[in-house]
């Protein structure tokens, strides 16, 4: 019998993982081992165990599918994150029983694709046994070990897309138009799409605005002549004495949401001028990845099973100076990379005459 490895992707869903579980099982194949994917993230490690084979058949064609063949949860029996980044601690017998399934279907490590709550979890099975390695995976751009995650740059395409199209009918009416994109604690994909898609006016989390400094921007464009302006907000953004805005609490953890339409009556209140807001929401993680995140996502997964081929557990694949390189599980969590206020993108945004409302 082949040696076997396991992989599930855990979290919220982006673009390239499919492109991840491709890299891994061709690599596996390479190295000998057979591949086990475990279904619906750390879930389908529980009794009596719900998982499939991944082969070469099954992975034919999906580097260009959205989402996960295997699926995955931001729910359930090992979520080790709540709130503002307070930690749980999974319990033990759902890590003992999770240990059991995987000595019974003799899989000698675990390749686990997802973010910071998840590497916080997959830290907490290396430490009871259970051979690990990390693929971090998170759509917001925000874990600091790596420099890059697959998803991001998809989700950024997806936002510039969105302001390509606003663009003409804010134009055509002269209106303000208020883009609420994801980002909970980061504004990395607000900036990159907002600067991609000309926007006029970005918010994100790490600079907190103030709704007079909006409107005055608002009127100097129109004083200049534009027709219409463009305003980003991360779902994070929160005004200088303002809180987030928060939907529903789940599991512990609050979605976040609504911002934008706030943001759109502040412009409407103070300008007078027609404002309309749009959510981009889960548009953002759909669909196909771009050409960056297949090869990121497929380098991802290689590395991953070089890692495992030679011993390396315990480890997390990080993209670093353009080469993907690991780093220990340990050091990587908790350690979140927000975007610098006074940073060399926030400061070329600003050359472009973008404001961030503060
Ligand atoms: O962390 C990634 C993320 O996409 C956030 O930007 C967003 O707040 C959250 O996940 C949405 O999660 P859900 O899939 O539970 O709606």
């Amino acid at each position: 019998m082949k040696p076997r490895i396991g992989v599930l992707t855990s979290g919220g869903d982006c673009p390239g993982l499919n492109a991840v579980l491709r890299g891994v099982v061709l690599a596996a194949e390479k190295f000998g081992w057979e591949v086990v994917g475990f279904r619906d993230g750390f879930e389908g490690l529980l009794s009596p165990g719900d998982h499939v084979i991944l082969d070469r058949k099954s992975t034919d064609g999906i580097m260009a599918l959205g989402g996960t063949i295997i699926g995955t949860t931001n729910r359930g029996h090992f979520v080790s994150k709540v709130g503002g980044g307070d930690r749980t601690i999974v319990p033990a017998n759902v890590i003992a029983d999770a240990k059991k399934i995987l000595e019974e279907l003799h899989v000698k490590a675990l390749i686990i694709v997802g973010g910071d709550g998840s590497m916080t979890t997959a830290l907490q099975l290396q430490e009871a046994g259970i051979n690990c390695i990390g693929v971090p995976k998170t759509i917001d751009n925000d874990l600091e070990a790596t420099a890059m995650t697959f998803g991001f740059d998809s989700a950024v395409a997806t936002v510039m897309d969105g302001l390509d199209r606003l663009h003409t009918t804010a134009t055509s009416h002269k209106r303000v138009m208020v883009v609420e994109v994801m980002g909970r604690h980061a504004g990395w994909i607000a900036l990159h799409g907002g600067i991609a898609g000309g926007a006029d006016i970005i918010l994100i989390p790490e600079i907190p605005f103030d709704y007079d400094k909006i409107a005055a921007a608002i009127k100097t464009r129109d004083a200049a002549g534009n027709l219409g302006t463009l305003v980003v907000v991360a779902e994070g953004a929160k005004s200088k004495d303002g809180q987030q805005v928060k939907r529903d609490m789940q599991d512990g953890e609050f979605r976040l949401g609504g911002i934008g339409e706030v943001v759109a009556r502040e412009i409407a209140k103070r300008t007078g001028k027609e404002t309309r807001s749009c959510v981009l929401g889960h548009l953002q993680r759909g669909g196909a990845p771009t050409t960056l995140d297949r090869i990121l996502g497929t380098r991802f997964g290689v590395k991953a099973v070089q890692l495992a081929n030679e011993g390396h557990f315990g480890a997390m694949v990080s993209y670093q100076y353009y080469q993907v390189r690991h780093v220990p599980i340990a050091e990587a969590v908790n350690r979140l990379r927000l975007v610098p206020p006074n940073g060399e993108m926030v400061q070329t945004a600003r050359d472009v005459e973008i404001s961030f409302g503060d």
